[in-house]
């Protein structure tokens, strides 16, 4: 039996004139969540959009809001994410000092909570918090840009946060996020990925929604 896929398109590659396309996009297609980056210009090298975009996306999208939070101290933040009508709230592992307060607060408040790790940031620093979290992200480019190229070292990651998940008996998904395309999906997925997080793949082609079907349907 093969196991759900599911497809996150990334709003960062979207056409910001108008969003309000992308999202009908989003809810006219089978993506699954969409993907919202958050970038303070600290934390990574940009600065991408802040609440006032996710409020109004948010009284259009139809599907669970994935926000990724690349800023530093995410914890000042986590309550207005709520407050917005978000489904998922992703920290990174780097920015994040009481992980396991912050991961128990987001759950509190009804949210799914994941954990990001930069692409030099070992998989292993999860083994204390990953039994309790929803989402594993693994990010497959430095956090910052879209339309970077896939590191393919990241595979092994991804190998290693699937062992580690089923060592732990952990309810959390994996999700891959940089430079994922139709090329990589199917290994990606293989070496046990369960979300594929894709900008540039879906909102850069001429067809994002036959884009999105064929990433969902990538293996
Ligand atoms: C990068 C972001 C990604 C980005 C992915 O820092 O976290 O979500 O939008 O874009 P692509 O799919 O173009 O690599
Ligand atoms: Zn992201």
């Amino acid at each position: 039996m093969s196991r759900p896929v599911y497809v996150a398109p990334s709003l960062l590659a979207a056409d910001f004139l108008d969003l309000a396309r992308a999202v009908e996009i989003v809810n006219q297609s089978e993506a699954d969540w969409l993907h919202l980056d958050i970038m303070d210009g600290l934390f990574v090298p940009n600065i991408s959009f802040g609440m006032p975009i996710v409020e109004s996306v948010a009284r259009r999208c139809q599907k669970p809001m994935d926000v990724h939070l690349m800023i530093v101290q995410p914890e000042r933040y986590i309550d207005i994410f709520h407050q917005l009508g978000v489904h998922h709230l992703i920290l990174h592992y780097e920015a994040c000092t009481h992980l396991h307060r912050y991961v128990e607060y987001i759950h509190q408040l009804g949210m799914q909570a994941g954990v990001a790790l930069n692409p030099h940031t070992p998989v292993h620093v999860l083994e204390d918090i990953v039994y309790m979290i929803d989402i594993v992200l693994i990010m497959s480019v430095n956090p910052g840009f879209g339309g970077q190229a896939f590191i393919t070292h990241s595979l092994r990651k991804i190998h290693e946060a699937k062992e580690l998940i089923l060592k732990t008996g952990s309810p959390a998904k994996i999700e891959v996020d940089g430079g994922v395309d139709l090329q990589n999906a199917a290994e990606i997925l293989r070496s046990g990925a369960d979300v594929l997080v894709a900008g540039s793949s879906v909102f850069r082609t001429d067809d994002p929604v036959q884009a999105i079907h064929a990433l969902k349907h990538a293996l």
